[in-house]
């Protein structure tokens, strides 16, 4: 099973993916994650690209698809896309990558989110360095420490208030299209983000039972 979810910055992708991999044994790909462990590493790439994602614009589509095939093609599991595609161009490209694995993909699935929550839930998230954990902290006394395995949150470099306003803008303008590129293709579910992590799971598995 392969599954493509989508949503805003802030939906609840990195979230929902984390519960859905231990579910369903699935490889979890955030090519968020993917690009701020390459800017970690200190590499010459992670320098080049540093500057795009904290100011919250997009990645070329190049680079992207070329980082996302080499992570496809080593593993045979089945795949959870989060955050990839963001393109219309992407969408193509991932549709030809894994018709050349023998693949499909198999869901497609939007976690909507009303914009006036997008600012709030951004500005609240901290990230383990540790674990990976997304976890949510009350901005009037933010913790610290990772309540999963004690390791020490971070904030993102994009995760500021007016950052979050222009990945939302960036959202609309480049990756909207692909939400008409998928929905003709009877492989497109829209569900409520805008509930509980635990009830927005629910909704996710009844979606994901109905497919093969
Ligand atoms: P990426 O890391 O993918 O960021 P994003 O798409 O903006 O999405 P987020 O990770 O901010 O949100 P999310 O939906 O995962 O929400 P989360 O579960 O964390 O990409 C970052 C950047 O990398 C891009 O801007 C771009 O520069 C670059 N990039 C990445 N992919 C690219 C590509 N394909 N092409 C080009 N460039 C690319 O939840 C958010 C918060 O809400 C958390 O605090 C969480 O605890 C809380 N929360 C989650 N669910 C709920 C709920 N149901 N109720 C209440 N709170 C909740
Ligand atoms: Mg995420």
């Amino acid at each position: 099973m392969n599954i493509v979810l989508m949503g805003c910055p802030g939906a609840g992708k990195g979230t929902q993916s984390a519960k859905l991999q231990e579910e369903l044994k699935l490889k979890h790909i955030s090519t968020g994650d993917v690009l701020r462990a390459e800017i970690a590493s200190g590499s010459e790439l992670g320098k080049k690209i540093a500057g795009i994602i904290n100011a919250g614009n997009l990645v070329p589509d190049e680079l992207m698809i070329s980082m996302l095939e080499n992570i496809v093609k080593s593993t045979d599991a089945g795949i959870i896309f989060d955050g990839f595609p963001r393109t219309v161009a992407q969408a193509e490209a991932l549709n030809a990558m894994l018709k050349r694995f023998h693949r499909e993909i198999s869901a497609v699935i939007m976690i909507n989110l009303p914009e006036s929550e997008v600012v709030k839930r951004i500005t609240s998230r901290r990230q383990c360095k540790k674990c990976g954990a997304i976890v949510h902290v009350d901005p009037a006394a933010p913790a610290t420490v990772c309540p999963d395995c004690g390791g020490e949150l971070y904030t993102r470099a994009d995760d500021t208030a007016e950052r979050a306003k222009h990945r939302l803008e960036v959202y609309h303008h480049d990756t909207l299209p692909v939400k008409t590129f998928y929905q003709n293709s009877g492989k497109y579910v829209e569900i409520n983000g805008n509930q509980t992590p635990e009830k927005v799971f629910e909704d996710l598995v009844a979606v994901l039972k109905k497919v093969k």
